[in-house]
């Protein structure tokens, strides 16, 4: 016998006993990617620090660009964010809070003070940068390696934007798996029981088959339209318009973790967009950027403030279940789990992001 037994005949050859691929927050793939990490009207002067995939990197405003750094200065290893931005140069830098060294928007370093104003500069002394930062949406995006997804379309791209009143909801930081949350905001067959007090207390338990389109490898939209009662139409109030009516929804989802929804109602008029943005912060906590857009409440702030709450409540609803799973990565495998024919989105998103990862 040698120190490594034989699988006894019968037993699941090496493939079958593989581990179960799941999607975690801090999964390598995930670097070549966009993602989310600040909103930028949360940039001011000063650097801000976020982390994504479990690497800290740091947001500042140079020349009037936002640039993205590892949050960590090459000489003695310090955080960049407890630094300053110096704007009394020529160009302004990112200055290291330890030893003074100075970083311009590509990493290069500018300055070591301690060796005097005309010192050669040692090669290693640029500072990391991921390969591609973009403002997009109202967001500071980072890809830390080469994207291989795109940007999530602009929700509103199509139409009248001056006719939407849009909000941010306050940025949620909490225990969640950010795959599990994309999984979450697309699945339609969870209102009735997560959001009973909210939007799913008329909601019709059974899931009306939506029509999915793949948009390249890394996309989908999903399409249903179904009847419901509009209890919050004044003209149902006041007998002029039937209760049941017909809302047409829409869910656009990138990969890997980006979603927008809209709800166009067809008889009272109107839209209403959410967005729903995931960073992965790191294994255990997930940042939610999620914003409100209506074009039904006459440009009222009072009215976006009330839809706003309203959707931070619902959002509440479904952060008390995520958080509560004990697993918090996605299952890619699709035997891991069980799917029905009411699940064709989420069984849609696995495989997209399989695709993604390689599993
Ligand atoms: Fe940043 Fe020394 S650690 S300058
Ligand atoms: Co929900």
């Amino acid at each position: 016998m040698t120190a490594v037994e034989a699988a006894p005949v019968g037993a699941p050859s090496a493939p079958d006993r593989r581990r179960v691929p799941a999607l975690g927050n801090t999964d390598p793939a995930l670097r070549a990617a966009w993602h989310p990490v600040l909103r930028l009207a949360d940039l001011g002067d000063e650097p801000v620090a976020v982390r994504l995939l479990g690497e800290a990197w740091v947001v500042a405003r140079l020349d009037g660009e936002v640039v993205v750094l590892a949050d960590r200065c090459p000489h003695r290893l310090a955080p960049l964010s407890a630094g300053s931005v110096d704007r009394t140069g020529e160009t302004d830098v990112l200055r290291c809070g330890y030893h003074g060294w100075c970083f311009d928007g590509g990493g290069t370093c500018t300055t070591i003070p301690a060796l005097g104003p005309d010192a050669r500069l040692p090669p290693r002394s640029a500072a990391t940068t991921p390969a591609a930062v973009a403002t997009h949406l109202g967001l500071v995006w980072v890809a830390p390696d080469a994207p291989r997804t795109p940007l999530p379309p602009d929700p509103l791209a199509d139409d009248d934007r001056a006719a939407f009143l849009a909000g941010d909801l306050p940025t949620i930081t909490c225990r969640a798996g950010a795959g599990l949350l994309v999984d979450n905001f697309l699945d339609m067959a969870h209102f009735p029981y997560v959001h009973a007090a909210t939007i799913g207390t008329d909601e019709d338990p059974v899931v009306d088959p939506p029509v999915v389109e793949r948009e390249g490898d890394a996309a989908m939209v999903v399409r249903s339209s179904h009847r419901f009662p509009n209890r919050e139409d004044p003209e149902v109030v006041a007998g002029r318009r039937p209760l049941l009516q017909t809302r047409h929804v829409t869910y656009r989802y990138t990969a890997p973790f980006a979603c927008s929804l809209r709800i166009d109602y067809e008889e009272a008029g109107g839209s209403n967009v959410i967005t729903f943005f995931v960073q992965p912060v790191d294994d255990e906590t997930c940042t939610i950027h999620t914003s409100v857009a209506r074009d039904d409440i006459d440009h009222d702030p009072g009215r976006l403030a009330a839809a706003v709450a309203f959707e931070e409540g619902v959002v509440a609803e479904d952060l008390a279940l995520q958080s509560a799973f004990v697993e918090l990565a996605l299952p890619l495998d699709l035997t891991a789990e069980v799917h029905t024919r009411a699940d064709r989105v989420t069984v849609e998103l696995r495989r997209i992001l399989a695709d993604l990862v390689g599993a």
